[in-house]
């Protein structure tokens, strides 16, 4: 029975690791302690604004943030931005308007209320999930227990990714490929993005290239993730609930019970 078992759980290993075994080798992933980690862990806010500011000076020339509305920037629990900020930043971005000119659309500048741009380059994808796409990939044959033991996800193959270059390039059919030791396969058409020292903080942080992938990498997790510190929260309190209602059933069962079981301690049987 129990080789029967360990069997039949190997070859469910084996079908599970199949796939990812086929699909070529695996990036490395480092580990990096984010402060969202955990069941209380929270986004560190100022992070978040150093990974927006990020964000905005480099990457969006090429990704956009297409699902993100731009509103959000000032909701508590993600950058928390004041809404006077966020309404100039909004005004840094065209969007294009088909009500405008009688309805032969034009570009205005974007308000709050809309979402960022989709990607300018059209071979860069859309980063607003990316934190979550790339999740829960790691660990051998992708079954995901790096994710679930250590709490490795989208945010950390971000920073591998932006920190894994190793400064080799090739040209493959007309294109430039960069060899990147995160990337799976090792080889990716984006140009390393940062260098260290590539945005200047207003209030002076470490912009070595580490630090800058960090910030970028949680900001990214949080426009994939915003709601994540009212889920953490909710999850804690229905828990908490749960717990206390487990020991008052406890109690109840002991109390309704209580006449019978002493019924039988005493040797008598139930009455009929
Ligand atoms: C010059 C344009 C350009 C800039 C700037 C740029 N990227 Fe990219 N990025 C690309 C392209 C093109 C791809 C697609 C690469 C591929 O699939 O080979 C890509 C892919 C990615 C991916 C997806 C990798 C995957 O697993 O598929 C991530 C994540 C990413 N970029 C993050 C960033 C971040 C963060 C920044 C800013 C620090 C940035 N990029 C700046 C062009 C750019």
């Amino acid at each position: 029975m129990l080789k029967q078992l360990t069997l039949s759980a190997a070859m469910v290993l084996a079908l599970v690791a199949s796939p990812a075994l086929a699909a070529g080798k695996a990036g490395k992933v480092k580990d990096i302690e984010f402060s969202f980690e955990g069941p209380f862990g929270t986004y560190d806010q100022m992070q978040l604004q150093r990974g927006l500011q990020v964000y905005t000076e480099v990457c969006s020339a090429c990704h956009g943030l297409r699902y993100v509305p731009i509103r959000t920037l000032a909701d508590e629990g993600g950058p928390h931005l004041p809404e006077d900020q966020v309404r100039a930043y909004a005004e840094f971005y065209e969007v294009w308007d088909p009500a405008l000119l009688d309805g032969d659309g034009d570009f205005r500048p974007a308000k709050p209320t809309d979402n960022f741009p989709q990607s300018a380059l059209s071979n860069a994808p859309d980063l607003s999930l990316m934190a979550k796409a790339r999740a829960g990939f790691h660990g051998p044959y992708g079954l995901g227990i790096n994710q679930f033991f250590r709490g490795m996800g989208g945010a950390e193959y971000i920073y591998s990714l932006l920190t894994g270059y190793t400064g080799e390039e090739k040209e493959e059919a007309g294109a430039i490929l960069y060899e990147n030791t995160a990337f799976p396969g090792g080889w990716i058409s984006m140009a390393p993005p940062l260098y260290g020292d590539d945005v200047v903080y207003a209030d002076g942080h470490d912009s070595s290239l580490s630090a800058v992938s960090k910030d970028v990498s949680a900001f990214l997790m949080w426009t994939a993730e915003p709601k994540m510190m009212a889920r953490k929260q909710a999850g804690f309190t229905a828990v908490l609930m749960l717990t206390i209602l487990t020991v008052l059933l406890y109690l109840t069962n002991k109390r309704i019970w209580a006449p019978v079981k002493n019924r039988v301690k005493e040797g008598s049987t139930p009455a009929e």
